[in-house]
């Protein structure tokens, strides 16, 4: 497994999984939707989870409140281990943990005002503070003027963010996000995601995201666990994991990616020994060496570049390139061990559906 640690955190766990599972119903029927699951979440970052539906995401996420109670392992979230509390403790622990969820689940009969001092209500929080609390909240989460409209009345953007203050009214220690974004218009995700962002950047809150959106993850998560079947197969720095990923689950899920290149760019060619069609992914430090000029002084290979493309990680350079490795056999094997050394995603690219694909965007 790879379990970089993000530079930009602080690598104090805040969330801290060890060996978690977690079985629903019995006997045949059964379902693991935790397998020995351990997994770290630094100190202000921002963890994005994935993985393919019913890999276990949502119930990782509710074990980490105890929404959901694990058969076995460890929770501990701010150093207090959550499986030994129960009752009133519990509560306590739970207020340091804020939630929002895909459907917002805000009290209709309550205003923005009343949505976000509800939680600060039942801490028994004397009413002068709430008014303060709330005032503050809604304007970090941008909703100046609207304090005193209802559910009904505010687009999902905005339900949104009354989600998100009142999340964090209790000043937790953990935001929770399941597909918080996944009910909105992309421009709104956007928008959405950026005040989440900008609450981490400004209050240092660490917050635990599940999302099917794999540019999110990329722009904004400065670490990812990627969930198969219950386990977390791979996990540790975006960059990493996005650039160079271990795992088949986190290849299949990143596919799309990696495999953005329009056919019609790429010529005719025919793979043999001699030639081998790469699409090459530079992120972190390999992004800035000139690996490519290394490569022509060091190795007998002509690489021919096709294709290139800079996307960004989390405001860092990401660069794509398309090329043909041309050699003697020996010297285009040499290049692409040479690549993965200078770490180097490497793809091998499929010849015969590049022609195929080239055919059906012509056609259009
Ligand atoms: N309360 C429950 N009772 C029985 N089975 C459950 C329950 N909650 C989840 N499961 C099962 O556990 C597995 C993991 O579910 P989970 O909701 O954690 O997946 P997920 O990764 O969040 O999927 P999705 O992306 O579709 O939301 C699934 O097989 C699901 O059917
Ligand atoms: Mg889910």
């Amino acid at each position: 497994m790879n379990t970089n640690t993000a530079s930009t955190t602080s690598s104090r766990p805040i969330v801290r999984l060890t060996d978690v599972n977690k079985t629903f119903g019995t006997g045949k029927d059964s379902v693991s939707a935790l397998r020995n699951v351990s997994l770290s979440v630094p100190q202000g970052a921002i963890y994005g989870v994935i993985g393919l539906s019913g890999a276990g995401k949502s119930t990782l996420i509710r074990c980490i409140n105890m929404l959901e109670r694990p058969d076995s392992g460890s929770i501990a979230v701010a150093g207090r281990e959550m499986t030994r509390l129960s009752g009133h403790e519990l509560m306590v622990a739970r207020r340091r943990i804020g939630m929002i969820f895909q459907h917002f689940n805000l009290l209709n009969s309550r205003n923005v005002y009343g949505n976000i001092a509800f939680p600060l209500e039942i801490a028994g929080v004397p009413k002068a503070k709430i008014k303060a609390r709330v005032e503050e909240l809604i304007e970090l989460v941008g909703l100046n003027g609207r304090a005193k409209a209802y559910p009904a009345q505010l687009s999902g953007g905005q339900k949104q963010r009354v989600g998100i203050a009142r999340a964090l009214a209790n000043e937790p220690d953990v935001l929770l996000s399941d597909e918080a974004t996944s009910a909105l218009d992309p421009e709104t995700t956007i928008q959405v995601l950026q005040l989440i962002r900008d609450i981490n950047r400004r209050t240092g809150v660490t917050v635990v995201m599940i999302t099917h959106e794999m540019n999110v993850i990329r722009e904004i998560c400065d670490q990812v666990a990627v969930m198969n079947d219950g386990s977390v197969v791979e996990a540790g720095a975006t960059a990493d994991v996005f650039s160079r990923p271990q795992s088949s689950a986190a290849r299949r899920l990143l596919r799309s990616q990696f495999e953005s290149t329009p056919a019609t760019v790429i010529p005719d060619l025919t793979n043999s020994d001699h030639h081998k069609l790469v699409k090459l992914s530079f992120a972190g430090a390999s992004a800035s060496a000139p690996i490519i000029a290394e490569l022509i002084r060091s190795i007998a290979v002509t690489p021919n570049i096709l294709y290139g493309r800079i996307d960004r990680m989390q405001g860092q350079p990401w660069g794509t390139l398309v090329v043909d490795l041309a050699g003697e056999p020996e010297a285009v094997k040499e290049a692409l061990k040479y690549l993965e050394r200078r770490e180097v995603h490497v793809i091998e690219l499929d010849v015969t559906a590049i022609e195929q694909a080239k055919e059906s965007e012509q056609n259009d």
